[in-house]
């Protein structure tokens, strides 16, 4: 990794702590690797993108809806779905230190080659031949390569029924699968339709990093899109152009983003076609949302398993057959360290003193900006404080609104700046009289003056454009 890049983290992981964006989690107690909580300003974040993922995907389509499932499922519809005995990656440890890695990636940390489809003997040989060392102690002696499953395990009540673990579901589809009929019975959709879901999903990596990247659990955004199956690349090609526009619309910095074919030795155990968006990080090209061509196989394999009847009936032939199915799958956590990457600039800017300063801005979209804007009393003054207050009741709302009194105008601009708030209000002594504000554009620092009865106008033209 290029010294800027690695800067270039280290600056988006501190400015979150710093403004409330990500906290480590549990800190007080030396925390928990690999875990985070967001802050107040990282929910605000990922409502957001939630929320525009479901205006763009679910509420403005009519042939799809959405569900709610559950976390822990009958661990049989794991087994069914091919997760308890395919859903692992290589593990190899290293005998002196006992540290773990995933064998493709201590590979390809090491020497540039694809591992993609290699046998577990491979990759140990592979290990071996090119002397790759433990990053940790520096020893050569690894243990053989063993598959990893990565569904997390839990059990439910004081003993677990019938010995069977209970697991963290490692992916939402499976809730979707598992309600087809109820969602076919209930909502009396026909093909093509769609299912989408959000949601925590668990899996226990081996290697976990790069800040809010890879975690152990995180948040999830996909669709079970069902088709018959001849339409199958006609809407592929849709749902992957749809994914498209849904990365402008949120602002994540397209000139960094690409669309990677899934060779057939990568391919899931579910699926006939794969790419991957993957998205230029200073750690690489790293999938950012995947679209895949899952066939019936879920369907087929939970038909099979639970001997429950999962076919559709063609209301105009009288057809009976299982839905194929397409799956375009967003990781939202992943989606708020692209949307820090893609909004975070730096700037030489002269500050009122004259002298040169750096600025530091988030250029978030609007529509996915924590605040959309933040309310200023000039100086923390009785009279301007109420005033500032009348006008953070007349929006709040209409927008998610800051409040800051205290400190120089200056600092509390860079502030917002700093954590992407696309517009400030100032309200001064002027205010007072005539009832007009400042509003301060984030990107151009340009400033209008506003009548306070305008407001809401003047922000949701620029907001919701
Ligand atoms: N239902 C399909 C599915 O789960 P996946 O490619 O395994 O497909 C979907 O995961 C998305 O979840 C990925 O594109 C990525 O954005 C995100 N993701 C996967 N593993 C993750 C992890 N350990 N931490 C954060 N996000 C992850």
């Amino acid at each position: 990794m290029p010294k800027e890049s690695n800067q270039l983290m280290e600056k988006i992981v501190s400015l979150c702590k710093r403004r409330g964006f990500v906290f480590p989690g549990s800190e007080i107690y030396g925390g928990l690797a690999n875990t985070w909580d967001l802050g107040p300003l990282g929910i605000e974040l990922k409502n957001n993108v939630f929320q525009e993922w479901w205006k763009f995907f679910v509420q403005s389509r009519k042939e799809i809806v959405g569900i709610d499932p559950s976390v822990l499922m009958n661990p049989k519809v794991w087994e069914a779905s091919g997760h308890v005995k395919n859903f692992s990656d290589a593990q190899i440890d290293c005998k002196k230190c006992r540290k773990r890695y995933r064998a493709d990636h201590l590979i390809e940390n090491n020497i540039n080659t694809n591992v993609e489809g290699l046998s577990l003997e491979d990759l140990k040989k592979l290990i071996d031949d090119n002397n790759i060392r433990c990053p940790n102690c520096g020893e050569k002696d690894f243990t053989d390569v063993k598959k990893f499953n990565l569904l997390f395990q839990t059990g439910i009540g004081p003993t677990t029924v019938n010995n069977e673990p209970v697991y963290l579901r490692g992916e939402i589809a499976q809730g979707m699968f598992v309600n087809f009929k109820n969602v076919l019975n209930s909502s009396r959709k026909r093909l093509p339709f769609g299912i989408a879901a959000m949601g925590r999903a668990y899996r226990n990596e081996i290697t976990p990093g790069n800040f809010i990247f890879r975690t152990l659990e995180f948040d999830l955004m996909e669709f079970e899109y069902f088709i018959r199956e001849e339409d199958w690349q006609k809407k592929f090609d849709y749902w992957l152009s749809e994914m498209d526009k849904w990365i402008d619309l949120i602002g994540i910095n397209k000139d960094k983003t690409r669309v990677r074919e899934h060779t057939a030795d990568e391919l899931s155990h579910y699926s006939k076609r794969t790419v991957d968006i993957e998205y230029k990080t200073p750690f690489g090209w790293k999938e950012l949302y995947g679209l895949a061509y899952r066939t019936d196989f879920d369907l087929r394999m939970h038909q099979e398993a639970s001997k429950v009847d999962l076919t559709y009936m063609d209301p105009e032939t009288n057809e009976k057959f299982i839905p194929h199915v397409l799956e375009p799958t967003f990781g939202l956590s992943r989606t708020l360290l692209m949307l820090l990457l893609s909004a975070y600039d730096e700037e030489e800017v002269e500050n009122a003193k004259g002298n040169k300063e750096l600025r530091v801005v988030l250029r978030f979209k609007p529509n996915i900006a924590p605040y959309k804007a933040a309310i200023l009393p000039l100086m923390k003054k009785p009279e301007l404080v109420k005033k500032a207050d009348e006008v953070f009741d007349l929006i709040k709302n209409d927008f998610t609104l800051d409040f800051d009194q205290t400190g120089s105008i200056g600092k509390r601009y860079r502030r917002q700046d700093e954590i992407g708030t696309p517009y400030s209000i100032t309200i001064d002594f002027d205010t007072l009289d005539d009832d007009t504000v400042t509003v301060r554009d984030r990107d151009s620092m340009k400033q209008d003056r506003i009548p306070i009865g305008e407001l809401k106008s003047y922000l949701n033209e620029r907001i919701n454009q």
